[in-house]
């Protein structure tokens, strides 16, 4: 079993972990304040080279389908906006910390669900419609959703890869696994360290609560971003645990079946083109 407390403790001894990656932070203030211009968030982010490249390579995948080319991270803030260029960063920052000594092949594994799940449930509220939810703050959300496995796993690996064994074998999904192993699960702890990292109180609780019975938007996407990842293979988990709420949500998004047909073959295909710059 895990102690809370002790957990606190070592994420606050951690230099990764105890606040959110410096440019992430600094780059979601600037794009907060309404006094900065274009001129500022590129001058500071063109400090970063890695990022730089990152945020055009990214800008000119199939998932923002440029019509020309983009060569410049000024063309790329343009084309994309501020909203686009923070959860980008966000995402090239945040990818350093799916690394563990213990277990390479898990956290690669849990990459590919966070960096997909990211794009479906942005592709999601940008395919179907009349969903009043902001595409890019889903974005963030479905990258984040499951962040309490990173921390579980990098600060209790040899306890975590024995729930991670659990799921692999099919017998249970990650949540009930941790609860029952460790008495803590993910969606609790990422709601910790994020909350610690300083996100929205919305972005917190929709992570928190995502795996209860959805009962608003953010959570029915969650739900429906875990189906579609889980049914083509960019996630862990049998398909069987997800699909749980599958109706409610579908329900709560006002979306049919052929809809939900049709939006989810567009983003197979976005995201299979885009497997290598996501690392998916
Ligand atoms: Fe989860
Ligand atoms: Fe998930």
């Amino acid at each position: 079993m895990i102690s809370l407390d002790e957990l606190t403790v070592r994420i606050e001894k951690d230099d990764d972990f105890a606040t959110m990656p410096h440019i992430a932070a600094k780059v979601m203030k600037m794009v907060e304040d309404p006094d900065v211009s274009v001129a500022e968030l590129e001058k500071y982010i063109s400090i970063d080279q890695v990022l730089t490249a990152e945020i055009l390579k990214l800008a000119n995948s199939p998932l923002y389908a440029p019509r020309m080319p983009i060569t410049s991270l000024k063309h790329a803030i343009n084309y994309l906006g501020l909203a686009n260029i923070r959860s980008l960063t966000l995402m090239v920052a945040i990818r350093s910390l799916y690394s563990s000594a213990e277990s390479k092949e898990v956290m690669a594994a849990f990459w590919k669900h966070s960096a997909a799940s990211a794009v479906v449930s942005r592709n999601i509220v940008m395919g179907v419609g009349g969903v009043e939810l902001n595409a890019e703050e889903m974005f963030t959300v479905g990258l984040l959703h499951d962040f309490g496995k990173v921390v579980l796993l990098k600060f209790y690996p040899d306890e975590y890869l024995k729930v991670v064994e659990e799921v692999k074998s099919g017998r249970r999904d990650f949540y009930s696994a941790e609860k029952e192993l460790l008495g803590v699960h993910h969606a609790y702890v990422g709601a910790l360290i994020l909350s610690k990292w300083g996100f929205h109180v919305d972005v917190v609780n929709a992570v928190g609560s995502h795996h209860e019975e959805p009962d608003n938007p953010v959570s029915a996407l969650m739900v429906l971003a875990n189906v579609f990842c889980s049914t083509w293979d960019y996630s862990l988990v049998d398909p069987k645990y997800e699909v749980k709420f599958f109706d409610r949500a579908l329900e709560i998004l006002s979306i049919d079946e052929d809809k939900w047909r049709e939006v989810t073959e567009g983003i197979k295909q976005q995201l299979e083109e885009s497997s290598e710059i996501l690392g998916v």
